[in-house]
């Protein structure tokens, strides 16, 4: 039996290289440069199996050019790249790479709170510059993080994660999301349910841990902005499109907010250039990048990818209805 033949659009690590090869024909795009919306539908044509990024659009225009796909594994646990109703409509199941990489996702939305209050991106520019005159009393003079309130938009397992991490700094954790918690989990994470607009108008650090859907695009406006303390800062972890990012840029400029920390973007890899502001800490869409958890993704991926051609269910389909209907 012919293996199935399986694009992906990165060569991936070798762990899930390994996974891969074992019951696949894979061809790997290793060129530096990004794949091309040509090349990918060129090469996806006669592929059974697509390993993607969530640079990737799987779309109906991109099903239309792969008629003999059968799964797109996206390597990332958001999948607002794939249409995943597209994908139901013509069998193609499609897959994403959830659970493992909560905790490094929080360990970064850490990274960016702590960066912004205690101004690190200004501190290693002046450090690095030459410039510093040595110690001074209101130098970089940045905001406490311990003791303060902490607003989770989104209290899912990255939301969940960050509220663990806040218990070490003794700081209040408040949550809003469609959905209630269970009582356990907010004792256990010692944080309290509040509406969107209560949890603007209380928090200092607002963390935003939502998937990207129509109900979140632009959650973050003008006049949400105008909710919060003018002393709050913004970290998005999330995804861009859920931040209206002209209305943060007026926000900051016209001191409605101290700060905010971004390692999402509307348009990425556009930066707005009103954001590139003293105050704000950006990062290039790295929340999730460390090799131990960037390995596991691709190989959840390849194992999505294998198990469906071994006849098996893969763990994370988003579209489990097409598996029934074969
Ligand atoms: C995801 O998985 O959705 C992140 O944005 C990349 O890790």
């Amino acid at each position: 039996m012919p293996k199935p033949r399986v694009l992906a659009t990165r060569p991936l690590f070798p762990a899930a290289q390994q996974i891969l090869s074992a019951s696949c024909e894979v061809e790997y795009w290793t060129k530096p440069e990004r794949i091309s919306k040509e090349e990918l539908f060129q090469k996806v044509k006669d592929k059974e199996g697509l390993v993607c990024l969530l640079t990737e659009k799987v779309n109906e225009e991109l099903l239309r050019a792969a008629p003999k796909l059968r799964i797109a594994a996206n390597v990332a646990v958001g999948f607002d790249n794939i249409d995943v109703p597209a994908c139901t409509k013509r069998g193609v199941v499609a897959t994403n790479t959830p659970g493992v990489l909560d905790e490094t996702t929080a360990d970064f939305a850490w990274t960016l709170l702590m960066a912004v209050a205690r101004r690190i991106g200004e501190g290693e520019q002046l450090a690095r510059s030459g410039n510093w005159k040595g110690w001074d009393l209101d130098q970089l003079v940045g905001t406490d993080v311990w003791g303060k309130t902490l607003g989770l938009v989104g209290f899912g397992r990255i939301g969940r994660a960050v509220a663990r991490r806040a218990a070490g700094f003794q700081m209040k954790v408040i949550y809003s999301d469609a959905i209630r918690a269970p009582l356990d989990v907010e004792e256990e994470l010692q944080a309290e349910c509040r509406d969107f607009n209560t949890l603007l108008a209380e928090a200092d650090f607002v963390s935003v841990h939502v998937p990207l859907l129509p109900d979140t695009q632009g959650l973050f406006d003008g006049p949400k902005f105008l909710r919060m303390k003018p002393t709050a800062f913004l970290i998005n972890t999330s995804r861009g499109p859920v931040v209206d990012e002209a209305a943060l840029v007026h926000a900051l400029e016209t001191g409605k907010l101290a700060g905010a920390a971004l390692d999402v973007y509307e348009n990425e890899p556009f930066i707005l250039p009103g954001l590139k502001r003293p105050n704000v800490v950006l990062a290039p869409h790295i929340a999730s990048a460390s090799l131990e958890t960037r390995t596991k993704m691709a190989s959840i991926a390849a194992e999505n990818v294998v198990a469906l051609f071994k006849g098996q269910r893969p763990s994370n389909a988003l579209n489990p209805e097409v598996l029934k209907t074969r």
